[in-house]
């Protein structure tokens, strides 16, 4: 189901947006290699219970399968839905961090891709470029456009690059759930798929190889790898459509604070 948000609502997944934002820097300080995920998923537990939130993933049931962490946590090929555990990070690895926080009935999620200390320039592109296309993407989440038009401009710009889109997983509404309609896409056709309306929040999270698109999922149910082991980029802002602009509810500001200021990852 698509559920339209009040102005008040969208303000309540903005305030979550912040707190979101603040939770992923928290984790970002401590990132560096010998820090294990699992370290840096109970940082974001804290942070967010500190903060009067819930972590929307922890627990989070699709069919039976209830995940079991705060943070999805995704090193190098791992292209999303990563467990949190004793991996220890080490210099060159690329971490995508995915964190959902949910307060005052609603959800705000968001994710961002890493790079730990000296990363292949080659990687570090695929960062910048699946980075670079969520925004254009976003910029098409505005009343009268389509949901095929976000898709066109993550696909096209990712594509020109020389990359490849994930197809098996995309974004989704946001709101009172976690997941809502309607799918997201980061493929597609311009002026094809739903029409965007004002009160729509969606989220938009481009999933980027640099090799096949191709995935695997393990069998611990969560985990999905590339098929090719090639490094993967990931990056998610909630979104509102608003009648003549995308409004972005959560934010990097903090992330790219602590990015700038870290000893050990690479600015983006
Ligand atoms: N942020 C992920 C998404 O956007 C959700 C992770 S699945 C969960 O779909 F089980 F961890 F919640
Ligand atoms: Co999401």
């Amino acid at each position: 189901m698509i559920y339209l948000k009040t102005s008040s609502e969208i303000e309540v997944i903005r305030a979550n947006g912040v707190i979101l934002g603040k939770t992923h820097a928290e984790v970002a300080k401590v990132i560096k290699p010998g820090i294990t995920t699992k370290a840096l998923d109970e940082i974001a537990y804290q942070f967010i219970k500190d903060n009067g939130a819930i972590p929307s993933f922890l627990n989070y049931n699709v069919g039976g399968h209830r995940y079991p962490a705060s943070l999805c946590i995704s090193v190098n090929d791992v292209v999303v839905h990563g467990i949190p555990n004793n991996y220890e990070l080490k210099d060159g690895d690329i971490i995508s961090i995915d964190c959902g926080v949910y307060k005052n009935g609603f959800h705000a999620d968001s994710a961002y891709t890493y790079a730990v200390g000296n990363v292949a320039e080659a990687t570090l592109s695929l960062l910048r470029t699946t980075k670079e296309s969520l925004y254009l993407g976003l910029a098409h989440a505005v009343a009268g456009k389509r949901i095929g038009d976000i898709g066109f401009a993550v696909q096209s710009y990712c594509e020109k690059a020389g990359y490849t889109v994930v197809r098996e997983l995309v974004g989704h509404g946001v709101g009172k759930s976690l997941h809502e309609g309607p799918e997201v896409p980061n493929y597609g056709r311009r002026g094809d798929g739903a029409k965007l309306k004002e009160g729509m929040v969606i989220a938009i999270e481009p999933m980027i190889n640099l090799g096949k698109k191709a995935i695997h999922q393990e069998s611990d149910y969560w985990t999905i790898r590339t098929q090719d082991r090639k490094p993967s980029a990931h990056f998610e802002h909630t979104v509102a459509v608003c009648k003549d602009k995308a409004d972005i509810l959560t934010t990097f500001e903090y992330i790219e604070a602590v990015e700038k200021e870290s000893a050990y990852l690479a600015t983006i």
